[in-house]
């Protein structure tokens, strides 16, 4: 008897779930799923099953002969939740679990109306990773346990539904008024991946593998933004090998969804904050996309193993970015990239253990550890390797090790010994060990060099001596090198300055979120009163916790805009996703009085 994963209960000694068939009823008015699970193991199978779940009210259980099967909730740990333990009899395949979910589900958000772009409509969107989807349905919820599956999924008539998973039919539902949207996900993923969303929402096809969806007042502007996302599989493809998800569609949320973008297969989960109106946010469709092959394809066992998926991921992001873009600009996003790494790492500390690439997460919460390290320092990581054997060789190594790997999950020791076995040595050339085991950023970090990034860097080192850029020169930066002068700032400016940026620049009404929030986190710091109604508008809007999290710290600088802070957060809190309200809670328990 041996547990596989810290944050699962799942037992390597018992069966493991071969695929899962979903029936649920999607409830508005109580915002619960009802319904049942079945778990197929694919053969006969017996005796005692442990289960993740978390919050569910476990209606009974039955074998496919419609035997009752003994079961037992355990009682709940603050982090793993509760274990359903089955005792199954002889010869079992398959187990039906009938349960409803739990009204503060974290794994699901639902919006009243007034939370939607239509404000017509209820909507409901789910995010399982890393260890939710056990709000969401009895599963062996660890990255190490893949399954195909099936779903049934009953809803009300005026709305449409859509999961990581293929489209298979529509029919009339069992209650009056509501349709059940049948769907099938031949490939074997993890649960974390396992997604569905409910709204009033339409799709346009951008080519005949991609289609974008979105409610109907914003889907006409998601398709102009991710009308090139045709071209970026392709080039992912020649980069990493043919795309095996048969479709990659993406899916634009109702803006409190907590994340950019979520890698649920077949259909990108996507936050609405990227529609700049100028397609310059696409970089974080190159990420979900590059999840396709590291991270969907090869996964990481557990979450003590995350960089495998997100710094393999910010990788392969950057090199779709370079084929797309050039290099100057992939220098300008590994440079944005380094400023939220110091960030992680000043805001933990450098010996900090979550500064580990591998990590020991026996007890630890993975969504109090969330930060931009794994992903960066990953990052840096796969390009030391990159470096150090050329740039041919190592994408004969990424698709020799995609294809290996392919619809399993990984530990990091398993990587490092596929990468001895196929490029001997250069773990220890470059310090692999340092690297994955060790606190902090390693001396050899690769340097991205770039004359945009040096002259940006320079003009505003100046900034203090009375260096500013000119009218004309400013004009022609493109939204990553405003980005990265912006982030070279000072902190806190006075008055003037302050109104002289806004002027030049237009700051306070931009529409893309990027260059809105660093501004906003500056002035908000600087005390700057101008920007409050701004600052208001986006917090009680946006959910994503990359934009609280600067925002909200930096309203804690001074103590009006501490008040203010409190207040907003008061207004706004209820309309946030649960994960949001807890990482904004954290930033407001650190402020002075
Ligand atoms: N898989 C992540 C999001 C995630 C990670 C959700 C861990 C829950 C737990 C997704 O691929 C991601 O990294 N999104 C980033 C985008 C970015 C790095 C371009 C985000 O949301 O900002
Ligand atoms: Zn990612």
């Amino acid at each position: 008897m041996a547990r596989l994963d810290p944050h699962s209960y799942t037992d390597n000694s018992q069966p493991l779930t071969r695929r899962l068939d979903l029936a649920l009823d999607v409830d508005f008015a109580a915002q619960v799923l009802r319904g049942r699970v079945t778990l197929d193991f694919g053969g006969p199978v017996s005796g005692r099953l442990d289960l993740d779940t978390k919050g569910l009210a476990i209606r009974g259980a039955t074998t496919e002969r419609g035997t009752a099967v003994p079961f037992s909730l355990g009682a709940e740990e603050p982090i793993l939740g509760s274990c359903l333990r089955l005792d199954l009899p002889a010869e079992t395949r398959c187990v039906t679990i009938a349960y409803e979910t739990a009204r503060d589900a974290v794994a699901l958000q639902w919006l009243a109306p007034e939370q939607t772009e239509g404000r017509r409509h209820p909507f409901l969107f789910s995010q399982c990773q890393p260890i939710h989807a056990r709000t969401m349905l009895p599963c062996q919820d660890s990255a190490r346990v893949r399954t195909s599956y099936r779903a049934e999924v009953t809803i009300p008539e005026a709305l449409a539904a859509v999961m990581s998973a293929g489209p298979v039919g529509v029919r009339p539902g069992q209650r009056a008024g509501s349709r059940t949207w049948l769907f099938e996900m031949p490939q074997p993923i993890p649960s974390y991946l396992l997604a569905l969303a409910v709204g009033d929402l339409e799709s346009r096809d951008l080519s005949p593998r991609s289609r974008v969806w979105a409610e109907p007042a914003t889907v006409v502007k998601a398709a102009w933004e991710f009308e090139g996302v045709e071209e970026m599989i392709a080039r992912a493809e020649s980069l990493f090998g043919p795309y095996l998800w048969d479709r990659y569609d993406m899916l634009v949320l109702p803006p409190s969804f907590p994340y950019g973008g979520m890698e649920n297969p077949r259909m990108t989960f996507l936050t609405p904050t990227l529609l700049a109106g100028d397609r310059s946010l696409v970089d974080v469709v190159a990420h979900e996309l590059g999840h396709s092959w590291t991270g969907n394809l090869v996964t990481n066992a557990t979450m003590e193993h995350f960089w495998l998926n997100e710094g393999f991921t910010v990788w392969a992001e950057r090199r779709i970015v370079e084929a797309l873009h050039g290099p100057e600009e992939t220098a300008l996003a590994w440079a944005i990239g380094q400023r939220a790494l110091d960030e992680a790492v000043a805001r933990f500390g450098a010996g900090s253990p979550v500064t580990r690439l591998r990590t020991e997460m026996a007890g630890v919460d993975p969504d109090e550890v969330f930060s931009s390290i794994p992903y960066e320092k990953g990052a840096r990581f796969v390009a030391v390797l990159e470096r150090a054997v050329g740039r041919e060789r190592f994408d004969g190594f990424v698709r020799a090790y995609i294809e290996r790997f392919r619809f399993t999950s990984i530990t990091t020791e398993e990587f490092l010994a596929f990468l001895e076995a196929q490029l001997p040595g250069v773990a220890a050339q470059v310090g692999a060990h340092h690297w994955l085991y060790e606190t902090g950023i390693p001396a050899n970090a690769p340097v991205f060099r770039s004359e945009a990034l040096e002259g940006l860097a320079a003009l505003a080192e100046g900034w203090q001596a009375g260096a500013r850029p000119g009218r004309e020169e400013s004009e022609r930066w493109s939204f990553s090198e405003l980005l990265v002068y912006l982030q070279r700032l000072p902190r806190e400016l006075d008055e003037a300055s302050c109104r002289w940026l806004d002027e030049r620049f237009g700051l306070t009404r931009r529409g893309n979120h990027e260059i809105l929030v660093e501004w906003l986190a500056i002035a908000a710091g600087s005390d700057y009163e101008p920007v409050f109604g701004r600052v208001r508008e986006v917090l009680t809007r946006v959910g994503r916790m990359k934009y609280l999290r600067p925002l909200y710290t930096a309203l804690g600088r001074h103590a009006r805009t501490r008040a203010l802070a409190r207040q907003i957060f008061d207004e706004a809190q209820s309309g946030y996703h649960t994960l949001s309200r807890r990482v904004v809670e954290s930033v407001l328990e650190r402020y002075d009085v």
